[in-house]
């Protein structure tokens, strides 16, 4: 269980957050960590509610926003952080977790072209609508005190393979990349602005996307064995660099593609 000195007491929003995966052990990891207004979306309402309910047992007073839906569909996107802001008045920390690895291995020539849009429009386009409405919210709001003026804090779930490629995964690896220079790009450009925006980029993590086909959890068998540390990590080790990026102890990383990923790509 991920646990926190840190203090992270401003208002919350996560992407991706349904289930047992990354996003939900960042949703939950915020409440621990002291966030009482926090706002969760994912495309599956059923692993949603599980999370808020996981939530309200770490904290029975915690005011949850809930609300499923597809972040590739720009309307919903609006709407769901149009909502968080009246509601919570404010937006202190965005994490964008939804996205999605596709159910078997291919490479670029068996790929459909309807398969590769619809993983970008997830991955990538997702992550850029999301971060898009985050950055408006949050431009409408001074600094909490005590947070070394830091307006908001945006953090993108990439991946390592936006930083290297493995085979059979062109199109994820593509989207993954787009996520670490999308990052890199609104950071520069919303530094004056008191915006950080950073990106994780994890390993092999288990979780339901690298566990629920054998298919995929054959495939993924090198990758954990060429890490140095030759094991999965777990989503609150992902959620523990995803809650320091956006803590004020963070104040001065900006831009930044932070791997969490028992060393693969070093080796
Ligand atoms: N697990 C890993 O090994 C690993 C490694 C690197 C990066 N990642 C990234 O971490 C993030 C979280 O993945 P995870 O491993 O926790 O897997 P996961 O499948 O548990 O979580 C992904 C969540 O995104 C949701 N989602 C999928 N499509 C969506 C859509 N169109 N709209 C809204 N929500 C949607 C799913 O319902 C799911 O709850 C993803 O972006 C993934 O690419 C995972």
């Amino acid at each position: 269980m991920a646990s926190f000195a840190r203090q992270l007491l401003g208002v919350a929003v996560v992407t991706g957050a349904g289930g047992t995966g990354i996003g939900a052990a960042v949703a939950k990891g915020f409440v621990r960590s002291g966030c009482t207004k926090i706002a969760i979306t994912d495309i599956n309402s059923k692993t949603l509610t599980q999370t808020k309910e996981a939530i309200l047992t770490i904290n029975p007073s915690a005011k949850v926003l809930d609300k499923p839906g597809d972040i590739a569909d720009e309307n919903f996107v609006n709407t769901f952080h149009d909502e968080v802001f009246r509601k919570f008045s404010r937006l202190d920390y965005a994490v964008n977790c939804a996205g999605v690895l596709g159910s078997k291995t291919v490479k670029a020539v068996d790929m459909p072209t309807d398969d590769f849009d619809r993983l970008n429009d997830i991955n990538y386009k997702g992550s850029w609508l999301s971060c898009r409405a985050q950055l408006r919210n949050m431009l409408q709001q001074e600094a909490l005190p005590k947070q070394r003026k830091q307006r908001g804090s945006i953090v993108n779930i990439a991946s390592q393979l936006g930083i290297v490629a493995r085979p059979g995964a062109a199109a994820y690896c593509a989207s993954k990349a787009a996520i670490i220079n999308m990052t890199r790009a609104n950071a520069i450009d919303y530094s004056d602005e008191g915006i950080r925006v950073n990106c994780v980029c994890p390993g092999v993590i288990e979780t339901p996307m690298t566990t629920s086909s054998p298919e995929m959890a054959e495939a993924l068998k090198p990758a954990i064995n060429i890490a140095p540390m030759k094991r999965m990590g777990s989503p609150n080790e992902v959620a523990d660099a995803v809650l320091f990026l956006c803590s004020s102890q963070a104040s001065f990383i900006q831009g930044h593609a932070l791997v969490v990923d028992g060393g693969y790509t070093i080796n």
